[in-house]
């Protein structure tokens, strides 16, 4: 184990840390997670990254299987495993096939965990679904209400389903006034506390 990564004093393993120990690894990594920092600054970017996407393991209390619906690279898995303080079995499910093999290659010995959407079978349940719902994701649509009630179905009994807003603060709350209305009750909803107006908000099932 060697210590720290974007200024955070915890302890990661050697192998975590090589993820990003150069600007080409990071700015990969990064731009597989969909984040495209500008200007580029390997500490700086990393710390924003962290900033933006660590308060997600205030609703992960406890070990368990976890999907990320949208996983891009796995890159927000393999941070959630070591950022959560829990055994988190990360699965990931991508339609984009570039960035779902990147996602394998992440997790080399759990390659059969990163899937297609059309192959995750309907009855594939987990302790964690995470979906971070695309910003032009309309709920008022009924095709996307009848998406939400696919993936949200996946979460396992006594399990949670978390949703992430990564939109503007206003719209993150037009999106959560609708979802409201349109049936889904949020037992809890977390703005983050480090500022960048993300938020999540989850359903315990
Ligand atoms: C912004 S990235 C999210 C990465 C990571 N989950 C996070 O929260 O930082 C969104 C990912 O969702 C994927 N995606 C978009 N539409 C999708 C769909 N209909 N089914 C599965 N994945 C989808 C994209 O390919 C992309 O990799």
């Amino acid at each position: 184990m060697t210590p720290t990564h974007a200024g955070h004093a915890t302890r990661y393993p050697a192998e975590f840390l090589a993820l990003t120990d150069t600007d080409e690894k990071t700015l990969s990594v990064l731009n597989g997670s969909c984040v495209f920092a500008e200007p580029f600054v390997r500490e700086d970017s990393l710390m924003a990254w962290e900033k933006s996407r660590r308060f997600i393991v205030e609703a992960l209390h406890g070990d368990g299987t976890i999907v990320d619906y949208g996983c891009a690279n796995g890159y927000l898995l393999r941070c959630l495993q070591e950022w959560s303080g829990s055994r988190l079995e990360p699965f990931g499910v991508d339609n984009h096939p570039g960035r779902l093999n990147q996602a394998r290659a992440m997790f080399p010995s759990l390659a059969h965990h990163f899937l297609d959407p059309a192959e995750l079978t309907e009855s594939r349940i987990f302790d964690y679904v995470y979906w971070a719902v695309g910003d032009n994701v309309d709920f008022e649509r009924q095709e996307n209400q009848n998406w939400l009630a696919l993936v949200r179905g996946h979460t396992a009994p006594g399990g949670r389903f978390i949703m992430g807003f990564y939109d503007t603060p206003e719209a993150n709350q037009r999106k959560l006034t609708v979802l409201r209305a349109r049936g889904t009750a949020f037992d809890a909803v977390l703005d983050n506390p480090a500022g960048s107006g993300e938020m999540i908000a989850w359903v315990d099932c």
